[in-house]
This record gives C-alpha cells, structure tokens and sequence, in this order.
C-alpha cells in the first residue's frame, strides 16, 4: 500500500486496515488505497468526537409556528393564489427534484425504493412511475413540460436510470429529466473505527437528504436551472406517493408572503406519531424531529386543544432558486444514527450483528431554514397530500398508502 495512504490511516487511527491486507489481491489494495485518499478522515473524525455528546435542545427557545390553513382559505383567496402560481408554470420557471438517494431498507425492498410496486386500483405502479404520472397530468393541465431532477446516491445511481431508461421514463420527455448523486461519508463503529464491506472496500452511505445543497452544485443541476431560467423548485421525498408537487397554490402564497422558502404541513395525529414538525428556534423556522423532541413538548395543545407542535414535516419543500446557490457551499449539522451493519473481521468472516453496532452521519435538508428568518407554512389536508410509503407492515406501509393513493386517484 502507498507510503501516502498508510500514513493518513495512522493519521487518523485507522491503522487496523493493515491487519486485511493479506485478504486483499492487488486490484482491492489499490480500490481501498483511493477511497483512503479521498475520504476527509478529520471530518470523520470530527464527528465520532461530537458522536459523545448531546445537543440541548433546552438551550433553545422553542415556539409554536405560525401557518396558513389552506382549507380556511376562501374560494376567492385560492383562485388568486393560483393565478400567481400558475403564470410561473406557464413561463417554465418551475421545476421538481425528488430526493431517492436513501435505500428501502425499512421496506425490505431491494433495489431504490421508486422501482417498489403498489398494487393500485388502475394495475400494479411503481413508485417512480406514480410520480411521472403526476408529471404527466400537469403537462396536459399546463401544456408545460416540468424539468424533473432526481436525486440518487452511489448505491442505486446505476440502477435507477437502468430502470428508468428500460421503462422508458414512463411516456415523459427523456430530455426534461436529469439525475444527480448526493454524496457520501464512511459508516463508523463505535470506537470509531471505519468497517469494511464484503466488496473489501470501507462502507460508505449517503449523507441524509441536507446532501442536496452541495449535490446540486457539484453536479451541474444549479447551473442546468439557471440556464433555463427555474425561479421555484419544488423538492420532496420518493416515500410519499401522494406529494403534491406542481402545486400554483404554495407558489402563490410564498410569493404573496414574500418569502423564498415554503413547506407543506399535515395535522400531528396524535403526540406519539414518528415524524418531524415545524417550530421556530430562536424565532427562526425549523423543523424537531420525533425522537428530539422532549415529550412533555409533544403533548403541550394551545387554547383550541389542537397540538402545539403539530405541524408535520411531510418532506415537500419549496425554493426560490437564490436559496439554493445560497445554500450550494454551506456545511449543515450532522445528526448521528445508531444503525446495524454487517461488517468484515480481519479473518475474512462477514459478520451480520444482531443490534446496532455503527454510526451513520446524516444531514437534513429542513436545517437549513434555520438561517432565514421566515418561511410559509401551508397546512394541507392528510388524506390527499401525505402517504408515504416507509414500513413492510403497519403504519406507513405500501398497504396504508396504496388504500389513500387509490382513494386520491379519482382527484387527480
Ligand atoms: C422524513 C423527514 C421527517 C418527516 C417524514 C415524513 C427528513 C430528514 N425527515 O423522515 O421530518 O416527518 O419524512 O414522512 O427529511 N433521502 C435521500 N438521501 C439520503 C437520505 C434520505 O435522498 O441520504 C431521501 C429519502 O429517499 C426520502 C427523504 O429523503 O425520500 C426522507 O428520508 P429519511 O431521511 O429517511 O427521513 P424520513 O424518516 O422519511
């Protein structure tokens, strides 16, 4: 192995590389010497040291989140609303990225998670294909083609524009979609220690969906916006079948609030539900997610009885493109998952442990709205904007959000 990599391995710690070696032929020396060199091992470091303390969230004044219900809005308010909205559609200045870089795993799907197939009322769906279709429907609605950018990552790049391509994109305009790969950071155990995979090659995984910023950028996405002059994107999550993602309304309303950053909330179902939701830190916007949020908190209601902090983050987000350049070279927070991965022994044996036994760094795409001081907030009706399509069995699985998709399907 070259002087260069030894020595940032001894660098780092990392010195328990050398115990492969003998398991490793000539080509998987040279695999594991360039992931050496191009890993940021200080950053890596960095984070295993902040993986031993807590964040206080106490610290922080939490407040409630001021929205706009759009159900409360009158027919008058929504039609003028959309006629902003629209004129963006119409003048193409409007585009949608969807985030399906993170892998299926809670699915038990292999393979990225929009190649699932849902067994709808209009014949089996995959889930990519439900999206297009929404795509579809609003270049007939619009008459306007939506460029669509999709998020992946190293691990489903390659098989999901095989997929797309051998599917044809659905029936959408080939030209109009573009791919892009977020980035990744090594897996690490507990003494931080990276792990190898059964490919002999250190384990790496997508860096949480805040990965988007930078992806953006570094792979030319930006730039392919500003030629064609984008001012709103629209970005969300594959898991949700219903995301609603050519929306004039939400254009409108940001636009009419004169802010540059909106999401979409649905009501908290009940204290205990597993998901993030809007709140303003410090008087800035922010969305907590389920398990940092303290219990008392999420059980706290307002004078109407509703829950304070019960406007849920359903993953569809709107930009104004200058937030996005603004955000291209910015470093977010890392949050630390505790998850299970199989590892290789320095024997050659590939282990699969029975609990937890790494550390996975995570960027979330909402930290960043902490650094502007207001966004919109649109409540939307569950029922038709949020069914996402997460768990095998139970809550949030392909059986729960089939049932709402089909329900919807007459809607659209
Ligand atoms: C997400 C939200 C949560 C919200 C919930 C609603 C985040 C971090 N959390 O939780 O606040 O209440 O949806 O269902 O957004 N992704 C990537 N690359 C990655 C990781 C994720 O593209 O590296 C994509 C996923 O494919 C998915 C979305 O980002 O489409 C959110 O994924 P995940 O981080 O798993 O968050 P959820 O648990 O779904």
């Amino acid at each position: 192995m070259k002087e260069e990599a030894i020595a940032i391995l001894q660098r780092y710690g990392q010195n328990h590389l050398l115990n492969f070696l003998p398991l490793l032929n000539e080509e998987e020396i040279h695999n594991l010497e360039e992931q050496i060199l191009h890993i940021d091992f200080e950053q890596l470091q960095k984070l295993y040291e902040k993986s031993k303390q807590s964040d206080m969230l106490e610290e922080k004044k939490i407040e409630h989140i001021p929205y706009i219900d759009k159900e409360k809005l009158s027919p008058q308010e929504l039609k003028e609303l959309e006629e902003v909205g629209k004129k963006i559609i119409l003048e193409q200045k409007y585009a949608v990225v969807t985030m399906a870089g993170g892998q299926g795993t809670r699915l038990g799907h292999k393979g990225p998670k929009g190649t699932y197939s849902l067994s709808t009322i209009d014949g089996p769906k995959y889930i990519f294909e439900i999206i297009v279709d929404r795509l579809k429907k609003a270049r007939q609605n619009y008459g306007v083609t939506i460029p669509w950018y999709v998020m992946t990552s190293r691990e489903n790049h390659k098989e999901t524009l095989e997929f797309m391509e051998k599917n044809e994109y659905f029936g959408y305009d080939k030209a109009k979609v573009k791919f892009f790969m977020q980035g990744e950071l090594p897996l690490i155990d507990q003494e931080g220690k990276v792990i190898l995979g059964q490919d002999k090659k250190i384990k790496e995984a997508a860096d949480g969906n805040g990965g988007i910023y930078e992806a953006m950028f570094q792979n030319g996405i930006l730039q392919d916006m500003k030629e064609k002059k984008i001012e709103w994107i629209f970005v969300s999550g594959i898991a949700n079948i219903l995301s609603n993602f050519v929306d004039p309304i939400l254009v409108g309303l940001t636009i009419k609030q004169n802010h540059v950053i909106a999401s979409k909330s649905v009501v908290k179902t009940n204290p205990k539900e597993k998901v993030g939701v809007f709140c303003k830190m410090n008087g800035k916007p922010k969305v907590i997610e389920y398990i940092d949020l303290p219990e008392e908190m999420a059980e706290q209601t307002d004078e109407n009885g509703e829950l304070l902090y019960g406007e849920v983050n359903i993953a569809t987000h709107l930009f104004h493109y200058s937030v996005l350049e603004n955000l291209a070279n910015s470093k977010l927070p890392y949050h630390i998952a505790v998850k299970k991965s199989g590892y290789l022994t320095e024997k050659g044996e590939y282990i699969e442990p029975e609990g937890p036994n790494i550390y996975k760094f995570e960027t979330f795409i909402f930290d960043a709205f902490v650094r502007y001081d207001d966004m919109t907030i649109l409540r939307v009706k569950r029922q038709e904007e949020f069914a996402p399509v997460k768990n095998r069995t139970g809550n949030d699985s392909p059986e729960t959000a089939t049932k709402l998709y089909n329900a919807m399907l007459s809607k659209f």
